[in-house]
């Protein structure tokens, strides 16, 4: 039976570079809210499969739906404001971390609120006078968390997640962990979380475990 409440709907993906399959037989049904941790060996097609889902590419087979319409019938621009990807080694622009917090609030035509991103730099554990450091000033981690906080200033429908903890400490890893379930579940935000991270497997639901190619496909196991 077709359940109409899926928010994605992966069919059957494969992505294949020249002779190379990098991808094959990636089929998942994603309902809003959920969490999903995707993992396996480097090299393996995470971040391919992010990318194929973020529609950055698209796939030699199968197909991808978001409220059951096909994404390559999609705007790339609406919709990636209902799905974020949020790389492992982002890219900060401008001078300031004011400046990227700000930007998803000029691309709306909005006004933020400045005590807004101090309490949000708390959250992430960051200090207030962070807002005016310039990101070149940024350690890998406190730009992780920076960019983090810009994905998060106007809530997507779906969060792409691309080891984004990777650079940092067990607490602050924890910590950014616990707002990430926490906004998911207050916004109904899914998530795709790909990660090496033994202790971040041990607490998801249910894990897409992907196979280096040539294989037989992906397995799904739960927690
Ligand atoms: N455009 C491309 N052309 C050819 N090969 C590619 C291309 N993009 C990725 N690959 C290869 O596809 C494989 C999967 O890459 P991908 O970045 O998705 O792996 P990953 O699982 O995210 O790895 P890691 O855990 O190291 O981040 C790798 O062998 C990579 O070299
Ligand atoms: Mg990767």
């Amino acid at each position: 039976m077709k359940d109409n409440n899926l928010i994605l709907e992966i069919s059957d993906v494969g992505y294949r570079a020249g002779e190379k399959t990098i991808l094959n037989h990636v089929s998942m049904n994603v309902s809003p809210g959920e969490f999903r941790l995707i993992t396996g060996p480097s090299g393996c097609g995470k971040s391919t499969l992010l990318k194929i889902i973020a529609s950055l590419l698209s796939p030699t087979h199968g197909r991808i739906l978001f409220k059951g319409k096909d994404i390559a019938t999609l705007s790339p621009e609406a919709y990636r404001q209902q799905v974020s990807w949020c790389v492992q080694t982002p890219s900060l622009f401008g001078d300031t971390v004011y400046d990227n917090l700000i930007f998803p609030w000029q691309i709306r035509h909005k006004n933020p609120e400045p005590e807004a991103f101090i309490a949000d730099l708390e959250r992430f554990g960051l200090s207030p006078d962070t807002l005016t450091k310039s990101v070149s000033e940024l350690s890998g981690g406190e730009k992780q968390r920076v960019s983090l906080m810009r994905y998060l200033q106007f809530l997507p429908d779906v969060l792409l997640l691309d080891e984004v903890t990777s650079a940092l400490d067990e607490r602050n890893k924890q910590n950014v962990n616990d707002i990430i379930h926490r906004y998911a579940k207050e916004h109904n935000v899914a998530v795709l979380w790909v990660t090496h991270d033994a202790d971040e497997i041990k607490h998801a639901d249910e894990v897409l475990l992907l196979q280096p190619q040539p294989g037989e496909g992906q397995e799904t196991y739960h927690g």
